[in-house]
């Protein structure tokens, strides 16, 4: 049964609300090529991989990775499955024929009682272009409005970085605007596209 959560306005009751899930001792969304999974303490090498690349991290505001930053992330990733209820879904993203990891991705309830969660997402070079990201943001959207009963899902983006937006964009996802020097990274003030998408598209789209 999933735990109801207590805290919700009475001005709130008349809505669905934010539905944490109990989640089983491995958490998998599958897709048609990929499995998007928690992570597990022998993934940091696949990881450090890609988070250790300077090309794969140009836009973040993390990176590039040290060892100790990757075990870091892997740490905190598991240790984050225990959360209850569970508000952030750090999840690897694997391809399903040769069982590889070729990324992460998250989605994160930034405000349970507002409804609204984030997504974001890396992969490894050698496997951009092949359309793996534009299927695993949809998979999280599909999780986040169906299983957590969100209401509003927004993710940001460099402007400069064309690939990730047209990926929001793939995902039905609109731009709502510029955040001005949003983010410190890589010794400067980056804005920021933001993107989102309602409950309401998502189920009409
Ligand atoms: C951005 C990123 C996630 C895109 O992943 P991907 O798996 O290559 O994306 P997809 O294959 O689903 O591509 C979706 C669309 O974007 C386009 N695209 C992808 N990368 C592009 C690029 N560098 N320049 C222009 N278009 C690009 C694709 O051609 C496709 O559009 P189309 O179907 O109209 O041809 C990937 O480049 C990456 O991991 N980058 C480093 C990390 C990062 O920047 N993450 C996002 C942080 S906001």
């Amino acid at each position: 049964m999933p735990i109801l959560l207590s805290r919700i306005g009475p001005q709130r009751k008349k809505l669905k609300g934010y539905t944490p899930i109990e989640v089983d001792e491995m958490f998998i969304i599958p897709t048609e090529r990929l499995i998007l999974r928690d992570f597990n303490k022998t993934d940091w090498r696949a990881v450090h991989v890609y988070a250790s690349d300077p090309e794969v991290v140009r836009y973040m505001d993390w990176g590039p990775n040290t060892e100790t930053e990757t075990k870091d992330f892997i740490r905190r990733s598991i240790a984050s499955q225990k959360e209850k209820p569970r508000k952030n879904y750090l999840l690897a993203i694997v391809l399903k024929a040769e069982d590889r990891l070729i990324g992460s991705c998250g989605l994160h309830v930034t405000n349970p009682n507002h409804q609204e969660g984030w997504v974001g997402y890396c992969l490894n070079r050698h496997f951009w272009r092949q359309g793996y990201a534009t299927e695993t943001v949809k998979a999280l959207l599909g999780f986040g409005f169906r299983q957590l009963g969100l209401h509003r899902i927004f993710a940001t983006c460099d402007p400069a970085n064309v690939g990730s937006a047209r990926v929001l964009e793939k995902a039905s996802m609109q731009r709502e605007g510029r955040l001005r020097e949003h983010k410190w990274a890589k010794g400067g003030w980056r804005d920021s596209w933001l993107y989102a998408i309602l409950e309401g598209e998502w189920k009409n789209g």
